[in-house]
């Protein structure tokens, strides 16, 4: 494996095995240890650039003077004494030939770039150089006649201030890192803090499976909230869901195994009869015989409706563009079929002909056959049932109207909800899950099911399409 793999491998599971918390401590300590350790540094080298600086400005003054001093004398007279602790500085001519050399050795260390200074070939310059083990500065600067002028100061005081700072930014660069480990766990607990406690909710969520947990949001203006909070909301919205959904289906199948309890009884009742059907008349068999049947048929019709009832609260299936006239048409026409008895006149208004919905057909036409079921149900024999389709304002419409006892103002909140029949309804076959099979599946649609007293007697329920006309989901011509 090579080095740089091995290293993202290592990285990939320091990242695994560590809390997210210990990683963020990590990184924002890092980055706050690493600008103090650069700004330490940054100021040794401007402070050791800037004392050095000034030795040299004083070292090329005194080679001012010097110069200045030397028109007026032979050369060499000025390389005097160069003892480092008596003479603060010294001075020494050299030429660029080594044959013009004095005959008296030299002080001061002659290297060949002092010659190539005295020849002109390089420029003045500076440099460090240890004198009897002491730390000294040397300049070198041309004075003309193919001499050069060596000059040495003592750089004792400059040495030991640089060692000073070093020591002291050090130490203030140590206390930065110190300060930034510090820093690094705090920012790391405050910060992620709400983080803690959105997992710690999860994971409670996650072991009791109850959704009516919810996380604790800071106090504050709404729409001004950061990040983990706008989570947490958005967290408790889903919870909210998921409750609401699991308490209907709860109360579903509270209501559905209530409501088959009564007919099953009976069920188990005639069937018990008819195993000792040995001790019954004929007349007496054909009659257990006949009750089962019918109630075998009632109790299959619930249990049809109660799963159709669920599936609706199903996942979406795939929406088609619906023609709502064609497919009421249909509808109608096997309702009529259905009910020999009754017939049904279907209006429909030049506008609405061509008008095109996102839908499920298989629902719509359910939902059409059960108000179709109820109206003819409802209605006495010979009476008709008045189906219409219309535009209004921009909303498809559609009415189903009977001119049967109609629903009476203290039934017309209920007729909706699931399992409730009026009580003159009772001595008629149902289950009371067709209006509320109707109703879900319109809001599936975004249409609206109404029901109500029609003038002059019977029940009169409305469909309406679109929630306003225009926008999405509503109709469309095609
Ligand atoms: N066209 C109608 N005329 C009078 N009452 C109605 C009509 N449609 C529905 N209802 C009332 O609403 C109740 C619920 O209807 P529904 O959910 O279809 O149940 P079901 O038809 O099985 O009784 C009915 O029991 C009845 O009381
Ligand atoms: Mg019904």
């Amino acid at each position: 494996m090579s080095g740089g793999r091995r290293r993202r491998a290592l990285g990939a599971r320091w990242r695994r095995h560590r809390p997210i918390r210990t990683r963020l401590a990590l990184a924002a300590s890092a980055a706050v240890a690493l600008v103090a350790i650069g700004v330490c540094t940054a100021a040794f080298f401007v402070i050791r650039y800037e004392m050095y600086h000034q030795l040299d400005l004083n070292l090329t003054q005194s080679a001012t003077i010097l110069i200045q001093s030397d028109r007026h004398r032979p050369v060499g007279n000025i390389a005097g004494e160069c003892r480092y602790l008596s003479a603060p500085a010294c001075s020494q001519v050299v030429p660029a030939d080594p044959a013009d050399d004095p005959a008296a050795p030299y002080h001061l260390p002659v290297t060949p770039p002092v010659r190539e200074v005295a020849s002109g070939a390089r420029a003045p310059y500076f440099s460090n150089f240890r004198m009897e083990g002491h730390p000294a500065r040397l300049a070198v600067t041309p004075i003309g006649g193919g001499r050069a002028l060596q000059l040495a100061l003592r750089a004792d005081s400059v040495e030991r201030g640089i060692r000073q700072a070093a020591l002291l930014l050090s130490a203030v660069g140590g206390a930065g890192v110190l300060l930034a480990a510090a820093l690094g766990y705090w920012v790391s607990r405050t910060g992620l803090a709400p983080v803690a406690r959105l997992t710690a909710t999860a994971e409670h969520i996650a072991a009791t499976r109850d959704p009516r947990h919810r996380i604790e949001l800071p106090p504050g203006p709404p729409g001004r909230e950061d990040e983990v909070t706008r989570l947490a909301a958005s967290f408790n919205t889903m919870l909210g869901e998921l409750e609401q959904s699991v308490t209907a289906q709860r109360r579903l199948v509270a209501d559905a195994s209530h409501e088959l309890r009564t007919p099953l009884t009976a069920l188990r009742t005639n069937a018990e009869l008819l195993a000792k059907s040995d001790r019954l008349t004929p007349a007496q068999r054909d009659r257990a015989s006949g009750a089962l049947t019918r109630q075998l048929r009632e109790v299959t019709g619930l249990v049809n409706d109660l799963i159709e009832l669920a599936r609706d609260e199903e996942p979406q299936p795939l929406l088609e563009e619906v023609r709502v006239a064609a497919l009421a048409e249909h509808t109608v026409a096997a309702a009529a079929a259905h009910w020999p008895a009754t017939p049904f006149p279907f209006h429909l208004a030049p506008q609405a002909a061509t008008v095109v919905l996102p839908g499920v057909p298989a629902r719509l036409t359910r939902l059409l056959t059960n108000l179709l079921d109820n109206a003819a149900k409802f209605s006495p024999s010979g009476a008709p049932v008045e189906v219409e389709l219309s535009v209004r304002g921009a909303r498809l419409e559609l009415t189903v109207r009977d001119h049967g006892p109609g629903i009476s103002a203290d039934d017309l909140p209920y007729v909706f909800d699931r399992f409730y029949r009026a009580e003159a309804a009772r001595a008629l076959p149902g289950s009371g899950l067709g209006l509320a099979m109707a109703r879900q599946i319109a809001r599936a649609h975004g249409a609206e099911l109404t029901a109500e007293q029609a003038p002059g007697g019977g029940a009169l329920f409305r469909l309406r399409f679109g929630g306003g006309g225009g926008g999405s989901g509503g109709a469309t011509e095609s």
